[in-house]
């Protein structure tokens, strides 16, 4: 049975998000058109409120990706509710905790969907888990619109189904020109979570990009999420005298990895891409995590007025500064609303094409244009981890 978000953290964030609107208090009905006909769940903006969904995993060892999603989701629906709404209603959030597993994100887009009649889902980071809910808003012919998952496949799987970020070959060719470039080195290993989407792809974009370029992977290991124990892997990795590791996983894991490596007397670089980005990476890796450089959406470095403008909103929000998937999912939240403001209707398929004509769109995490795969060209950002703080390198233009 699929957790819903009316416990503990995940309580806080539904009332949280109820709270936002006028309607607040009101007990979310089932929608009155029949899903399906491209319409039908529209019609629940027919009253003063537009339902938007959000799935994420508030727990669980991605719990970070959540819950961070879920504030820069939360502040960009507070800023439009403060400003009358889109089209003069005011925006309902309802956010379900997935706790990091496809099958419960699944689930949790078909309750919001049939359930909740929502116009439109936000999320879900991890790539692995948007792929399981894009069928299903594809089915429903709901809009579903994903922050921060960056497998080629999500958008693959139906017209109704888009990012704001860019893609992992994209992502993939970044890391690997910067290791041949910036840091100067030819031989790299690989370690891979094979359970992941994200992490087998990236893994291969990399590899492709970095032999491309003259370098080569002299080993290619892997592990599955939620393994502890990365010896073996990196004792066959240090036999092969890397210059530099290449780690395309998710925070949790990668601290882990960074120590072990350590342990074992491993000094080269890691690099990776941004599943490495939550404050926790530093809690978990520590100082082991010195020297190594990933791939992100954002930095909270970046001088530009649009950034600086949301972290202090964001800081006097959650007295925080934000993180890449804070500032990925007030994009996505933003450009949804921009959409809806601008398309003939609320019925899904107009919404579908005034998102699909986004361009130009000044986002905190770069200026975003819709492609006609509904994937987002822009840039990314190469950050280097130093004592627990994530330093900008560069800027790489797609
Ligand atoms: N891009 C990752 C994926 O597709 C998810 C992610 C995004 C993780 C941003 C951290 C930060 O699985």
């Amino acid at each position: 049975m699929m957790k819903n978000a009316i416990r503990n953290t995940v309580g806080a964030v539904l009332l949280g998000a109820f709270a936002l609107s006028g309607a607040a208090c009101k007990k979310a009905a089932p929608p009155s058109g029949s899903a399906g006909d491209g319409q039908g769940v529209a019609q629940t903006a027919s009253g003063d409120v537009i339902r938007i969904g959000e799935v994420g995993s508030m727990t669980g060892s991605e719990a970070t990706f959540g819950t961070s999603t879920h504030k820069g989701i939360e502040l960009a629906v507070k800023q439009v509710n403060a400003a009358g709404g889109v089209r003069g209603k005011k925006i309902e959030l309802i956010s379900l905790d997935d706790q990091g597993k496809p099958d419960e994100a699944a689930t949790a887009a078909t309750k919001l969907i049939t359930q909740n009649g929502v116009s439109a889902i936000l999320g879900e980071v991890a790539s692995s888990r948007s792929m399981a809910m894009a069928p299903i808003a594809q089915n429903h012919k709901v809009i579903m619109v994903s922050p921060s998952s960056t497998n080629p496949k999500v958008t693959e799987l139906g017209d109704y189904v888009f990012r704001v970020c860019f893609i992992d070959p994209f992502q993939g060719t970044v890391m690997a020109k910067y290791a041949l470039d910036n840091l100067k080195i030819k031989k790299v290993a690989i370690l891979r979570d094979v359970k992941n989407d994200y992490s087998v792809g990236l893994a291969n974009f990399f590899a492709e990009t970095f032999k491309k370029g003259g370098g080569e992977i002299v080993i290619d290991q892997s592990y599955s999420a939620g393994d502890i124990d990365f010896k073996s892997q990196l004792t066959a990795i240090r036999a092969k005298a890397p210059e530099g590791i290449f780690v395309p996983g998710y925070y949790t894991e990668v601290g882990l990895i960074a120590r072990q490596a350590r342990e074992l007397g491993v000094k080269v670089p890691l690099m990776g891409g941004d599943g490495w980005d939550s404050p926790k990476l530093k809690e978990i890796g520590g100082e082991a995590m010195n020297n190594s450089y990933f791939s992100n959406h954002y930095s909270s470095e970046d001088k530009s007025p649009v950034v600086q403008e949301f972290i202090t909103q964001f800081k006097a929000a959650y007295n925080e500064v934000p993180d890449g998937l804070s500032a990925a999912g007030y994009d996505a939240a933003k450009i949804l609303f921009d959409a809806m403001g601008r398309a003939k209707s609320l019925a899904s398929n107009d919404i579908r094409e005034a998102l699909a004509a986004t361009k130009d769109y000044p986002g905190v995490t770069g200026k975003i244009m819709i492609d006609e795969k509904r994937n987002a060209v822009k840039s990314a950002v190469v950050l280097k981890v130093e004592n627990g703080e994530f330093r900008y390198q560069t800027t790489v233009n797609p």
